[in-house]
């Protein structure tokens, strides 16, 4: 398979109009971070800050997200973010199958760009789309499972955390967690 840049990647992306996205966003929001990080993130899709900024995680559940990491002594630039679908859906409803479908090419250059040792699903959609369909999140975050070498976790959407503030314990174990298994990895 063909290897392209991350500068390539995110010219792709900017201009894409592989799906139905394209017509409804301000801006395509590539992932973003350290692109030698051995810890992919990857979340659902840009909601209306990232729209704007073209950037992942810029609103309130970034300083979410932020928060987390820095409970655990990582940082956002520890890390590569990304999103199942790089445009933000209208009305901030879940992606569509045929949008992640259409979106996944551009995640799967972004894993053969990094190459993770571990890989965290933020959220439902991402586990499901990643892990398994079936997946559960309230059942299973917080666990891994390894496949083809690379270990699979995922935890608590920062969104969902936003609106249900009891799930936030739960969701630093979860970061502790993947502290850990990064230390074991490295
Ligand atoms: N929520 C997401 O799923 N992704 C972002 O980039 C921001 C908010
Ligand atoms: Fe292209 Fe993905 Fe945006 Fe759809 S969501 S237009 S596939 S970049």
């Amino acid at each position: 398979m063909e290897l392209y840049t991350y500068e390539e990647l995110k010219k792709f992306v900017d201009h894409c109009g592989r799906c139905s996205l394209a017509q409804g966003r301000n801006r395509a929001v590539m992932g973003k971070g350290n692109l030698h990080s051995s810890v992919l993130f990857i979340a659902e899709g840009p909601g209306r800050n990232e729209d704007r900024d073209g950037v992942p995680f810029t609103g309130r559940s970034g300083e979410v997200l932020d928060q987390l990491l820095q409970k655990v002594g990582m940082r956002r630039e520890d890390i590569y973010l990304t999103n199942i679908v790089k445009c933000h859906p209208p009305g901030n409803r879940d992606p569509l199958p045929q949008e992640q479908e259409a979106c996944m090419p551009y995640l799967k250059y972004e894993t053969l760009l990094l190459r993770p040792k571990l890989i965290v699903c933020l959220g439902r959609i991402a586990a499901q789309r990643i892990i398994r369909p079936d997946y559960r999140i309230m059942r299973e975050h917080g666990t891994f499972i390894c496949r083809k070498n690379v270990w699979l976790t995922s935890v608590y959407h920062p969104s969902a955390i936003l609106r249900d503030e009891s799930k936030l314990p739960e969701a630093e174990a979860d970061f502790r967690k993947i502290k850990d298994k990064l230390g074991e990895l490295e």
